[in-house]
């Protein structure tokens, strides 16, 4: 398995092209089902979420033309198989974004159920109400979950809390059913954004996403999609703390600011200067920082995929901070690791106190989750010394050309394979 070497202490300086959103990406591949047309996607990074994705859909009769400079062109299924397979599902649990496309295409859909997963349970009741509401009956055998009707018919559902994965399923399901369907109370993320452009460009007939409620009138069927994905907020986020935590100043170039802005705001409480123009954003300070408490939320609130990475940098400012995850109920995986290279963090519940140390040492540490290896590659960046962070493997599901564009901004930083 590869392991990062980082060799920490440099001053992180210069610019980051940001890669296509892979949280934005899997969604709008897995609508590709909902058409027998050809799909043309820009901007999607290479990552091994996006292979899975590929090789799911492969499986699904979704074929891939090419995939060249981020640039995949998809063939629509005509009549393939329906069944995603335990073996391809239990490696990405997003894959059960499959289901709301099969099931409003063909009647039928068949997804391996994704199990629990290192961040929480993770379950999908979300999902499954809203298709039923939607007028699927949903079956559970062996591990697998099975929808199936005659033909959907649009409905009003109204979310318990804005599931970003639930919102995405039911919106490709409901771009095919029958009549309107109102989506309240649903996930406002860009992402979800981004979704509804790409499904707009097949044809679906969409408004209101970005707000609580999602209108969408069903239409009988979907040409194929021409979409250039949004850029990867999460990854800018990283890299800006990146410059940050080394005393640098990074910035990145393809992502909007009211996109990351929630983040943008803790750093400025932190005391970094943050400027922005168009696709620009550049983040500096003077160290030390101020300490700060946050909390994550759903959007447009602090995202829980920064958490980590926010806490590493509050690991070496001034002060205590307090940091509160309330979307996932085991997501501090990262504090042992982080307490390796000598951070004082205490944990009760969902709550994290950090207080600022004067140095972070070198370490061996384990990587657990994506966000949680991107955590302890900015600690390691600071660190005094050297650290190997292991199971990198998750990384790679996340971060496009990671060594690449670190090293472009001064870091010393190799793969071992
Ligand atoms: C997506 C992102 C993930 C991000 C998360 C929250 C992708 C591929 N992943 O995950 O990176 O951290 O949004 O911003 O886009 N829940 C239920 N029942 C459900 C669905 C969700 O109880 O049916 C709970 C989850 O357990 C979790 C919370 O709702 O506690 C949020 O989950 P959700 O917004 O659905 O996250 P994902 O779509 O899985």
């Amino acid at each position: 398995m590869d392991k990062i070497w980082i060799k920490g202490g440099k001053k992180l300086n210069g610019t980051v092209k940001v890669s296509g959103s892979k949280n934005a990406a899997l969604p709008i591949l897995f609508s590709s089902l909902l058409t027998d047309k050809k799909s043309t996607f820009s901007n999607v990074p290479d990552l091994q979420d996006i292979r899975f994705t590929m090789k799911i859909l492969e499986t699904l009769d979704v074929h891939t033309e090419s995939y060249e400079n981020n640039k995949l062109i998809l063939k629509g299924a005509t009549n393939g198989s329906k069944e995603a397979t335990y073996d391809l599902v239990r490696k990405m649990r997003a894959s059960v974004l499959a289901l709301g496309p099969l099931v409003a295409r063909y009647g039928y859909g068949k997804v391996s159920l994704p199990g629990g997963c290192a961040i929480g349970a993770r379950p999908i009741n979300f999902h499954l109400m809203g298709l039923q509401k939607l007028g699927a009956e949903i079956d559970l055998q062996d591990g697998y979950v099975i929808a199936s009707c005659k033909k959907l018919k649009g409905t009003r559902i109204v979310f318990d809390f804005p599931s970003v994965g639930a919102t995405e399923n039911l919106m490709m399901a409901a771009v095919l059913a029958q009549g309107e369907t109102v989506l309240e109370n649903v996930a406002r993320e860009p992402e979800i954004v981004d979704l509804a452009k790409s499904l707009r460009s097949m044809g679906a007939k969409i408004e209101g996403e970005g707000h609580e409620t999602i209108l969408i009138q069903g239409v009988n069927s979907l040409c194929g999609a021409s979409h250039s994905v949004m850029g990867d907020r999460i990854e800018a986020g990283t890299y800006l703390i990146a410059g940050l935590i080394t005393g640098g100043k990074v910035t990145t170039e393809g992502l909007e600011r009211e996109q990351l802005d929630a983040v943008l705001e803790k750093l400025k409480e932190m005391g970094a200067q943050v400027e922005s123009s168009e696709d620009r954003l550049t983040v500096s300070a003077k160290l030390p920082l101020r300490s700060i408490d946050f909390q994550t939320q759903p959007f447009p609130g602090f995202p829980t995929d920064m958490q980590a990475q926010l806490m590493a940098l509050l690991c070496t400012t001034e002060g205590s901070s307090t940091v509160t995850e309330t979307i996932f109920e085991n997501r501090f995986m990262h504090v042992p690791e982080l307490q390796r290279m000598g951070a004082d963090i205490s944990t009760r519940g969902n709550i994290a106190v950090v207080k600022g140390v004067d140095m972070l040492k070198g370490a061996q540490v384990m990587a657990t989750d994506l966000r949680a290896s991107a955590c302890l590659i900015l600690a390691a960046l600071r660190a005094e010394g050297e650290t190997t962070v292991h199971r990198v493997y998750h990384l790679d599901r996340g971060y496009e050309k990671l060594e690449e564009k670190f090293k472009k901004i001064g870091a010393d930083i190799y793969r071992i394979e």
